[in-house]
Protein backbone atom coordinates (compact mmCIF):
# COMPACT_ATOMS: atom_id res chain seq x y z
CA UNK A 1 0.00 0.00 0.00
CA UNK A 2 1.39 3.07 -1.14
CA UNK A 3 0.77 6.26 0.89
CA UNK A 4 0.76 10.16 -0.27
CA UNK A 5 1.23 12.74 2.27
CA UNK A 6 -0.24 16.26 1.85
CA UNK A 7 0.21 19.39 3.79
CA UNK A 8 -2.39 22.49 3.48
CA UNK A 9 -1.54 26.06 4.89
CA UNK A 10 -3.86 27.81 3.10
CA UNK A 11 -5.81 30.02 5.67
CA UNK A 12 -8.90 30.54 2.82
CA UNK A 13 -9.52 27.04 2.21
CA UNK A 14 -12.77 27.40 0.54
CA UNK A 15 -11.42 29.57 -2.33
CA UNK A 16 -7.77 28.35 -2.16
CA UNK A 17 -5.74 28.78 -5.31
CA UNK A 18 -2.98 26.30 -3.63
CA UNK A 19 -5.50 23.92 -2.56
CA UNK A 20 -6.95 23.92 -6.46
CA UNK A 21 -3.29 23.25 -7.81
CA UNK A 22 -2.77 20.45 -4.97
CA UNK A 23 -5.61 19.43 -5.97
CA UNK A 24 -4.47 18.70 -10.08
CA UNK A 25 -0.96 16.81 -7.76
CA UNK A 26 -3.06 14.31 -5.61
CA UNK A 27 -5.54 13.54 -8.63
CA UNK A 28 -2.05 12.65 -10.82
CA UNK A 29 -1.01 10.90 -8.06
CA UNK A 30 -3.96 9.08 -7.57
CA UNK A 31 -4.29 7.71 -11.34
CA UNK A 32 -1.07 5.82 -10.41
CA UNK A 33 -1.98 4.53 -7.33
CA UNK A 34 -5.62 4.22 -7.17
CA UNK A 35 -5.60 2.34 -4.05
CA UNK A 36 -3.47 4.68 -1.94
CA UNK A 37 -4.09 6.42 1.24
CA UNK A 38 -3.86 9.98 1.17
CA UNK A 39 -2.80 11.39 4.91
CA UNK A 40 -3.67 15.04 5.13
CA UNK A 41 -2.50 17.51 7.47
CA UNK A 42 -4.69 20.82 7.13
CA UNK A 43 -2.95 23.28 9.13
CA UNK A 44 -6.23 25.82 8.80
CA UNK A 45 -8.37 23.48 10.30
CA UNK A 46 -5.70 22.08 13.01
CA UNK A 47 -2.54 24.72 13.58
CA UNK A 48 0.25 23.31 15.78
CA UNK A 49 0.35 25.44 19.37
CA UNK A 50 2.71 28.07 19.31
CA UNK A 51 4.49 27.02 22.09
CA UNK A 52 4.98 23.57 21.11
CA UNK A 53 8.21 24.03 19.09
CA UNK A 54 9.77 25.61 22.45
CA UNK A 55 8.24 22.79 24.71
CA UNK A 56 9.61 20.08 22.78
CA UNK A 57 13.34 21.76 22.54
CA UNK A 58 13.19 22.32 26.20
CA UNK A 59 11.93 19.03 27.12
CA UNK A 60 15.35 17.73 24.96
CA UNK A 61 17.23 19.46 28.35
CA UNK A 62 15.17 18.13 31.18
CA UNK A 63 14.93 14.65 32.50
CA UNK A 64 11.90 12.47 31.88
CA UNK A 65 10.39 12.78 34.81
CA UNK A 66 10.99 16.39 35.20
CA UNK A 67 8.93 16.90 32.14
CA UNK A 68 5.54 19.25 32.00
CA UNK A 69 2.45 17.94 30.44
CA UNK A 70 3.08 20.54 27.64
CA UNK A 71 6.94 18.92 27.15
CA UNK A 72 4.95 15.65 26.48
CA UNK A 73 2.22 16.88 24.62
CA UNK A 74 4.79 18.36 22.29
CA UNK A 75 7.32 15.36 21.75
CA UNK A 76 4.14 13.43 21.15
CA UNK A 77 3.07 15.52 18.41
CA UNK A 78 6.39 16.10 16.76
CA UNK A 79 6.56 12.39 16.88
CA UNK A 80 3.51 11.95 14.93
CA UNK A 81 4.49 14.51 12.35
CA UNK A 82 7.66 13.10 11.62
CA UNK A 83 5.66 9.23 11.26
CA UNK A 84 3.45 11.21 8.59
CA UNK A 85 6.38 12.02 7.00
CA UNK A 86 8.79 9.10 7.35
CA UNK A 87 5.83 6.78 6.37
CA UNK A 88 4.99 8.53 3.32
CA UNK A 89 5.84 7.30 0.03
CA UNK A 90 5.69 11.01 -1.63
CA UNK A 91 4.74 14.19 -0.17
CA UNK A 92 3.17 17.27 -1.22
CA UNK A 93 2.52 20.75 0.50
CA UNK A 94 0.44 23.70 -0.86
CA UNK A 95 1.65 26.77 0.92
CA UNK A 96 0.85 30.40 0.11
CA UNK A 97 2.92 33.26 0.55
CA UNK A 98 1.99 36.03 3.05
CA UNK A 99 3.05 38.97 4.23
CA UNK A 100 5.90 38.42 2.11
CA UNK A 101 7.22 35.71 4.18
CA UNK A 102 6.68 32.07 5.18
CA UNK A 103 3.40 31.04 6.23
CA UNK A 104 3.41 30.76 10.25
CA UNK A 105 1.42 28.13 10.30
CA UNK A 106 3.86 26.07 8.31
CA UNK A 107 6.89 27.05 9.89
CA UNK A 108 5.82 26.27 13.57
CA UNK A 109 4.65 22.80 11.82
CA UNK A 110 8.52 22.26 10.21
CA UNK A 111 9.77 23.58 13.61
CA UNK A 112 7.93 21.01 15.40
CA UNK A 113 8.48 17.95 12.84
CA UNK A 114 12.39 19.01 12.39
CA UNK A 115 12.37 18.36 16.61
CA UNK A 116 12.28 14.65 15.66
CA UNK A 117 15.56 12.92 15.47
CA UNK A 118 15.04 11.28 12.44
CA UNK A 119 15.00 14.54 10.32
CA UNK A 120 16.79 16.61 12.57
CA UNK A 121 19.93 18.05 11.09
CA UNK A 122 22.05 14.50 11.83
CA UNK A 123 18.56 12.36 10.57
CA UNK A 124 18.32 10.80 6.78
CA UNK A 125 15.12 9.53 6.98
CA UNK A 126 14.04 11.99 4.24
CA UNK A 127 16.34 11.96 2.02
CA UNK A 128 15.55 11.38 -1.75
CA UNK A 129 11.89 11.18 -1.02
CA UNK A 130 9.69 12.51 -3.88
CA UNK A 131 7.53 15.82 -3.01
CA UNK A 132 5.94 18.44 -4.80
CA UNK A 133 5.85 21.92 -2.97
CA UNK A 134 2.60 23.70 -4.48
CA UNK A 135 3.04 27.73 -3.41
CA UNK A 136 0.81 30.83 -4.77
CA UNK A 137 1.29 34.06 -4.45
CA UNK A 138 -1.08 37.18 -4.59
CA UNK A 139 1.81 39.50 -6.62
CA UNK A 140 4.46 38.81 -9.01
CA UNK A 141 8.38 39.11 -7.47
CA UNK A 142 9.63 37.74 -10.81
CA UNK A 143 12.70 39.35 -12.28
CA UNK A 144 12.30 42.91 -13.64
CA UNK A 145 8.89 43.87 -11.80
CA UNK A 146 9.14 46.17 -8.94
CA UNK A 147 8.97 44.05 -6.19
CA UNK A 148 11.08 41.73 -6.91
CA UNK A 149 13.22 39.83 -4.00
CA UNK A 150 9.87 40.70 -1.91
CA UNK A 151 9.18 36.96 -1.96
CA UNK A 152 10.94 35.89 1.39
CA UNK A 153 9.02 32.25 1.31
CA UNK A 154 9.65 29.95 -1.66
CA UNK A 155 13.46 30.48 -1.43
CA UNK A 156 13.39 29.28 2.42
CA UNK A 157 10.73 26.41 1.65
CA UNK A 158 13.10 25.51 -1.30
CA UNK A 159 16.28 25.41 1.03
CA UNK A 160 14.63 23.70 3.62
CA UNK A 161 12.38 20.93 2.10
CA UNK A 162 15.16 20.41 -0.59
CA UNK A 163 18.77 20.89 0.93
CA UNK A 164 18.24 20.76 4.97
CA UNK A 165 15.38 17.90 4.54
CA UNK A 166 16.99 16.29 1.28
CA UNK A 167 13.58 15.84 -0.12
CA UNK A 168 13.51 15.48 -4.17
CA UNK A 169 11.75 18.44 -4.64
CA UNK A 170 9.61 19.98 -7.68
CA UNK A 171 8.30 23.14 -6.92
CA UNK A 172 4.89 24.86 -8.64
CA UNK A 173 4.46 28.30 -8.67
CA UNK A 174 1.60 30.39 -9.55
CA UNK A 175 2.17 34.06 -8.75
CA UNK A 176 -0.90 36.71 -9.49
CA UNK A 177 -3.54 34.77 -7.79
CA UNK A 178 -4.85 38.14 -6.47
CA UNK A 179 -5.38 39.28 -10.24
CA UNK A 180 -9.41 39.49 -10.77
CA UNK A 181 -9.37 40.00 -6.36
CA UNK A 182 -7.94 43.05 -6.29
CA UNK A 183 -9.10 45.41 -9.04
CA UNK A 184 -6.01 46.90 -8.96
CA UNK A 185 -4.70 44.55 -10.68
CA UNK A 186 -6.57 44.25 -13.62
CA UNK A 187 -4.22 45.10 -16.26
CA UNK A 188 -2.41 41.71 -15.49
CA UNK A 189 -5.60 39.44 -16.69
CA UNK A 190 -4.02 38.37 -19.54
CA UNK A 191 -0.42 37.49 -17.85
CA UNK A 192 -2.18 35.85 -14.66
CA UNK A 193 -4.38 33.50 -16.88
CA UNK A 194 -1.10 32.30 -18.68
CA UNK A 195 1.11 32.12 -15.39
CA UNK A 196 -2.66 30.27 -13.88
CA UNK A 197 -2.10 27.59 -17.40
CA UNK A 198 1.46 27.17 -16.75
CA UNK A 199 0.91 26.42 -13.05
CA UNK A 200 -1.71 23.82 -13.83
CA UNK A 201 0.36 21.82 -16.32
CA UNK A 202 3.84 21.85 -13.83
CA UNK A 203 1.13 20.79 -10.89
CA UNK A 204 -0.21 17.81 -13.79
CA UNK A 205 3.57 17.03 -14.81
CA UNK A 206 5.04 16.84 -11.00
CA UNK A 207 1.71 15.09 -9.93
CA UNK A 208 2.90 11.98 -12.55
CA UNK A 209 6.55 12.32 -11.86
CA UNK A 210 6.27 11.74 -7.93
CA UNK A 211 3.83 8.95 -8.66
CA UNK A 212 6.22 7.60 -10.78
CA UNK A 213 9.27 6.74 -9.02
CA UNK A 214 7.16 5.76 -6.28
CA UNK A 215 6.18 3.37 -8.66
CA UNK A 216 9.61 2.44 -9.96
CA UNK A 217 11.03 2.26 -6.30
CA UNK A 218 8.19 0.05 -5.36
CA UNK A 219 8.79 -2.48 -8.38
C1 LIG B 1 -3.39 37.81 5.25
C2 LIG B 1 -2.85 37.69 3.86
C3 LIG B 1 -1.61 38.21 3.58
C4 LIG B 1 -1.12 38.12 2.28
N1 LIG B 1 0.12 38.62 1.99
C5 LIG B 1 0.58 38.59 0.74
C6 LIG B 1 1.85 39.13 0.41
O1 LIG B 1 2.59 39.62 1.25
N2 LIG B 1 2.24 39.10 -0.87
C7 LIG B 1 1.49 38.53 -1.85
O2 LIG B 1 1.91 38.51 -3.00
N3 LIG B 1 0.28 38.00 -1.58
C8 LIG B 1 -0.17 38.01 -0.31
N4 LIG B 1 -1.39 37.48 -0.02
C9 LIG B 1 -2.16 36.88 -1.09
C10 LIG B 1 -2.03 35.37 -1.08
O3 LIG B 1 -0.69 34.96 -1.28
C11 LIG B 1 -2.90 34.82 -2.20
O4 LIG B 1 -4.24 35.25 -1.99
C12 LIG B 1 -2.85 33.32 -2.27
O5 LIG B 1 -3.61 32.93 -3.39
C13 LIG B 1 -3.36 32.68 -1.00
O6 LIG B 1 -3.34 31.28 -1.09
P1 LIG B 1 -4.67 30.44 -1.29
O7 LIG B 1 -5.32 30.95 -2.57
O8 LIG B 1 -4.24 29.04 -1.42
O9 LIG B 1 -5.55 30.69 -0.11
C14 LIG B 1 -1.89 37.53 1.26
C15 LIG B 1 -3.15 37.01 1.58
C16 LIG B 1 -3.63 37.08 2.86
C17 LIG B 1 -4.98 36.49 3.17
Amino acid sequence: MTTLFRLDASILPTTSSSRELADLVEKEWLSTHPTSTVVRRDLSVEPIPATAWADAVTSNFTPEAERTDGQRAARALSTQLADELVDADALLFAVPLYNYGVSQHFKTWFDLAYTDPRIDPQGTALHGKPATLVTVLGGNYAPGTPKEGWDHSTSWLRRVLADVWGLDLRVVERPFTLVGVNPALDAFAEVAADLKQTAETHAVRSGREIAELTASASS
